[in-house]
């Protein structure tokens, strides 16, 4: 697996540097603790720390120096891939570390031929709209994804196609991380 290095530029500072590399099990407590307040505030489910520990290796996680500021989970649903528990530290967002992550999640289910990458979300539907993704109606979802929903949690499902016909005009900037081998 490899380490990518995102620099995010901030005018009149000294860019902070940014790590993006795959999850240890040891970084479980760090994304507990910064999905935290999403989880308080719904837009998360709520996984305990040893269900992410387990899960470590689903995970990419950004890093400044030692603190974990955003974290993104990938796991198959059928010939696709869905990113879950994406989240960035608040006072991190808005300096495309998000999209960042979502880019590094689209390189893999590239790699591993999926043909589409996909994504739950509460509110996030216009973010991810932005990024190319297109809400899935009801009567399109496929048997293999419906087990992706929570019972009573009102998520609606967004997808990003990967088939090149489909994905080839759309207007999602390439993701800008540095990629360095570990
Ligand atoms: C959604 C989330 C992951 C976005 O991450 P982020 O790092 O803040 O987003 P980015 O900086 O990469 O945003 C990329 C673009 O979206 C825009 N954007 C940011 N927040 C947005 C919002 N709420 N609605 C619409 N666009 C938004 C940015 O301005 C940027 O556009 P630009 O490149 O034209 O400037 C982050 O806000 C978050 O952690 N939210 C809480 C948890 C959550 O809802 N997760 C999604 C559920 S799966």
């Amino acid at each position: 697996m490899r380490e990518s290095v995102l620099t995010a530029s901030r005018s009149g500072s000294a860019p902070d540097v940014l790590v993006a590399r795959p999850a240890r099990p040891e970084d479980a407590e760090q994304i507990a603790l910064l999905s935290a307040p999403f989880v308080e505030r719904g837009l998360l489910v709520a996984r305990a720390q040893a269900e992410l520990a387990a899960r470590s290796q689903d995970f990419v996680v950004a890093c400044e120096g030692d603190r974990l500021v955003g974290c993104a989970g990938v796991a198959p649903a059928g010939d696709s891939l869905v990113v879950y528990n994406l989240c960035i530290a608040a006072d991190r967002q808005g300096r495309g570390i998000g999209r960042d992550l979502v880019g590094m999640a689209e390189s893999t289910a590239r790699r591993l031929g999926c043909s589409a990458l996909l994504a739950l979300t509460r509110h996030g539907g216009k973010w991810f709209g932005q990024l190319g993704f297109t809400e899935v109606p009801a009567n399109e979802t496929r048997d293999e994804w419906r087990a992706l929903f929570r019972p009573g949690r009102k998520s609606s499902l967004y997808r990003l196609s990967l088939t090149s016909e489909q994905s080839g005009n759309r207007s999602t900037p390439a993701c800008r991380l540095k990629q360095t081998k570990e």
